[in-house]
């Protein structure tokens, strides 16, 4: 459907939240660039301004380390007081960014950057810039996708250890509560701005955030070594949606290649392999649902959450168990709406409590796509329209409560403006 009134309002919420070579996902909550943030960002951006949804993605390629890794978080200088953890947190991270000058966090986010880069690239009907953006990308997208192949690899397997919930941008799920349980604690305590322009009950716990902080004392101590961290934490695991979006990754990078005449970077038998893998340490039969794997007590986290549906993404599962999968979580979330990441009838659901219950924009734009990969136009279509009649009742939140439909967190939040423009324009073409 034609929406004038939701394109011209999502597109104000991102001129309004434009910091120049980036834009913030919250004047208010996020002063800074996030990572997966500008990926989902990009995507709406290339919709209605083709060369600043470039810009977006290109200035966060810049604050890549030379380990190739993309981080999650760059911190705009102007702001540096403004956030915590701020990059003091992080010193040992500065000494691997690539750029002299940027600061970054030392940890990093699912790779829907490279993802971004193709769909945002394909959207340039003009060949040559399209392919002009490519080029300058290319080694820096290759690099991302290899630095998780290559240094986050363990032995036993070719999938991606993730050493933060923050890195699986699920801070507080229910499928991390493992970190909580273990009871860490920081060298330094921190104060926290977060709860500052959000109410408490929206957001994780300060025991939460005494499990991240430490984390991110046991990085800078292991030098961001995967074996030298996984030796001393409590906290290493396969993330089943990581995972799922490197393979798109990967695959993407491979299309951008053989456009650009380039070698394909991720070799058949890999992604073969990988996809292998992702059989074996993710499904789990008993669930019937895609789960996570605990890398130090090498086990599943057999807890049913949206994260299993957003991998269809990755375009690793057939449609039969994409079926499934769907029909499955729908009948878990009792009526709850669009899709939120942990259905009411799990004992740690809290309505507005960021990750544990409410519905995201973006992780609905993922089911969405993973659905019409695995040719669920239909079941698609109708949750693209939920999650648009979502944000046309309650706004461009940060995220939902899915049993009211009321906003929560953060509001003018650039990835639903950004995802909504994406969504009405498929809609569209629909
Ligand atoms: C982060 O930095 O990724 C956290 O999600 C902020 O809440």
């Amino acid at each position: 459907m034609h929406d004038p009134w939701l394109d011209a309002a999502a597109m104000s919420v991102l001129r309004a939240n434009d910091a120049g070579r980036w834009t913030v996902p919250s004047r208010t909550q996020y002063p800074h660039q996030w990572n997966w943030d500008s990926a989902f960002i990009s995507l709406g951006l290339a919709t209605f301004d083709w060369d600043r949804a470039v810009v977006e993605i290109e200035s966060m390629l810049a604050a890549r380390w030379r380990e190739g890794m993309v981080p999650h978080l760059r911190y705009d200088p102007a702001h540096v007081f403004d956030y915590s953890p701020g990059p003091d947190r992080w010193p040992v991270a500065q000494t691997h960014v690539a750029e002299p000058g940027i600061a970054t966090s030392g940890i990093t986010n699912p790779p829907v950057l490279v993802s971004a880069a193709f769909l945002a690239g394909r959207r340039q009907t003009v060949r040559q810039r399209r392919l002009a953006f490519w080029r300058r990308a290319f080694p820096a997208l290759c690099g991302f996708v290899e630095y998780l192949a290559r240094d986050r690899r363990l032995p036993g397997a070719p999938l991606v250890a993730i050493v933060h919930p923050w890195e699986s941008g699920w801070d507080n799920s229910p499928r991390w509560d493992h970190l909580r349980a273990a009871g860490l604690r920081p060298s330094r305590p921190l104060s926290r701005l977060d709860t500052e322009h959000v109410p408490v009950a929206d957001r994780p716990t300060d025991a939460d955030y005494a499990g991240y902080l430490a984390l991110i004392d046991l990085l800078e101590a292991a030098d961001y070594d995967i074996g030298g961290f996984k030796a001393s934490s409590p906290f290493c695991v396969y993330d089943v949606l990581m995972d799922a979006l490197w393979y798109r990754a990967a695959c993407d990078l491979n299309e951008i290649a053989s456009e650009l005449g380039e070698e394909q970077p991720v070799a058949d038998a890999c992604l073969r392999e990988f996809a292998a893998a992702f059989e074996e340490f993710h499904w789990d039969a008993d669930l019937g649902l895609y789960v996570d794997w605990d890398c130090v007590s090498s086990r599943r986290i057999s807890r049913p959450t949206a994260a299993g549906l957003a991998a269809l993404a990755g375009g690793l599962v057939s449609g039969d168990r994409a079926r499934e999968a769907w029909q499955l979580y729908r009948r878990m979330q009792a009526g709850a709406l669009a899709v939120c990441t942990v259905p009411p009838t799990d004992p740690a659901f809290e309505a507005r409590r960021y990750w544990r219950g409410p519905v995201w924009a973006h992780i609905n734009w993922l089911v969405v796509d993973g659905m019409e990969r695995s040719g669920l136009k239909g079941e698609a279509a109708e949750l693209r329209r939920e999650t648009l009649d979502l944000i046309r009742r309650s706004g461009f939140a940060e995220y939902f409560d899915p049993i009211t439909g009321t906003a929560c967190g953060a509001d003018a939040f650039s990835w639903t403006a950004a995802l909504a423009l994406d969504l009405l324009s498929h809609e569209l073409s629909d």
